[in-house]
């Protein structure tokens, strides 16, 4: 697993990002740090009330048991963040955890508090090869490719049909690549050949012509096998005309890795003609954190700000989670951790306060190119 995620950053590329932030820094000096969580109307340096000034939204993914048992998690969600995406609640696991028996009622709650937050909702994720319920990995090997592709238009079609209209932008299909740019021999390619990932598209469109279809990948923030494969397949679908209007870097770091070329490379891929977002955002390092990793971390939260608000069509900036006690990674990454923008106890971390920063300096960048703003 450790070899899953390779994008990161080295201390030394920190440099120019600190610089960013000791210059605006002084915009802050004065001002009392509004406390994580609330609103200050007077002068609101939320996230979302920063990312609001270049027309980007900054969403978080959620995890509903925190945002139904953790008041401050709640309240955080509701206040920092213009967009949420479901980090498990709209995975066919959770949806139709018996074949035909849907389940919506979790994910209905979180798009009702999106609703209520004035915020926007991605939608993860249609077409993946993890967390599929027990009943179709244990039947999928003996079915025909016939039954097999009837049973993933069912799902697309019926889990986007459900969703019409409260959805902004859905991962369609997720993480369909290897590393070396080959095909993921996932069932659905073993089954389906590699049409599955268009007809995905096609699926979904018909079900909500109105929602922006992503494809989204980890490791295709760097130039390389991964993304040069996505950027071929991508540029194709579009010039065979299927609907697919953006693409989705995970942007899940680490502080061993250097950093992405991650700027140029959504510039290419938004020079194709879509829409692009950083829909994972985290930068993981070994534990215990000493100083020269928390800065790497500062820089690449910073670094990835940046990239996103130089790119006109980079629709959202999305961390994969806040608050280090919630984060997926201490699960996976044996000894490594620390890799979202509050700590364990939800308080702002420097990595947050770079986040504001950048936010605050890229204002009057130019704005978003999103046809429904
Ligand atoms: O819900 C069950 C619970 O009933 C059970 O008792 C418990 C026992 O382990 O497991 C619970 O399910 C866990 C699920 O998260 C919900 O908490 C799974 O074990 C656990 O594997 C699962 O992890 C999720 C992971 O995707 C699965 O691949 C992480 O929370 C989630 O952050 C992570 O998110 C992915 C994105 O979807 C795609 N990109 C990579 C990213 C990080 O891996």
């Amino acid at each position: 697993m450790t070899s899953r995620f390779r994008a990161g950053l080295v201390a030394t590329a920190v440099i120019g990002a600190g610089a960013v932030i000791l210059t605006q820094s002084a915009a802050f000096a004065g001002t009392p740090s509004t406390p994580a969580g609330h609103h200050n109307p007077g002068q609101d340096t939320s996230l979302r009330a920063l990312a609001a000034q270049s027309g980007l939204r900054i969403g978080t993914a959620v995890n509903t048991d925190a945002l139904a048992s953790d008041d401050a998690y709640r309240s955080i969600t509701a206040t920092q963040f213009s967009s949420v995406t479901p980090e498990n609640v709209m995975k066919w696991e959770v949806v139709e955890p018996t074949q035909g028996t849907y389940d919506w009622s979790a994910a209905d709650r979180l798009v009702a508090f999106a609703e209520q937050n004035d915020q926007l909702v991605r939608g993860h994720t249609l077409v993946w090869h993890s967390q599929l319920p027990a009943w179709l990995t244990a039947a999928a090997p003996s079915m025909s490719a016939d039954q097999l592709r009837a049973i993933l238009k069912k799902h697309v079609i019926d889990e986007v049909t459900h969703f019409r209209g409260k959805i902004w932008q859905w991962d369609v299909v997720n993480e369909a690549f290897n590393d070396d740019g080959t095909l993921r021999d996932s069932i659905w390619l073993q089954k389906l050949g590699p049409s599955y990932i268009e007809d995905a598209f096609r699926w979904a469109h018909q079900a909500d012509p109105k929602a922006l279809l992503f494809y989204n990948d980890y490791n295709i923030e760097f130039t390389g096998p991964k993304s040069n494969a996505v950027y071929a397949l991508v540029r194709d679908l579009k010039a065979k005309g299927v609907p697919i209007d953006g693409v989705g870097f995970q942007t899940h770091l680490d502080t061993q890795y250097p950093l992405p070329d991650l700027q140029s490379n959504l510039q290419r891929f938004s020079d194709l003609g879509l829409k692009v977002a950083e829909t994972e955002v985290d930068v993981r390092t070994t534990l215990p954190v000493t100083p020269v990793e928390q800065n790497a971390q500062v820089g690449g939260y910073t670094s990835t700000l940046q990239a996103c608000l130089a790119v006109r069509s980079c629709l959202s900036y999305t961390v994969w989670g806040f608050g280090d006690a919630y984060s997926w990674v201490p699960g996976v990454f044996a000894g490594e951790g620390a890799a979202t923008i509050y700590d364990e106890n939800l308080q702002p971390k420097p990595e947050y306060t770079a986040l504001q920063q950048t936010l605050a300096l890229g204002a009057g960048t130019p704005g978003r190119n999103d046809p429904r703003r």
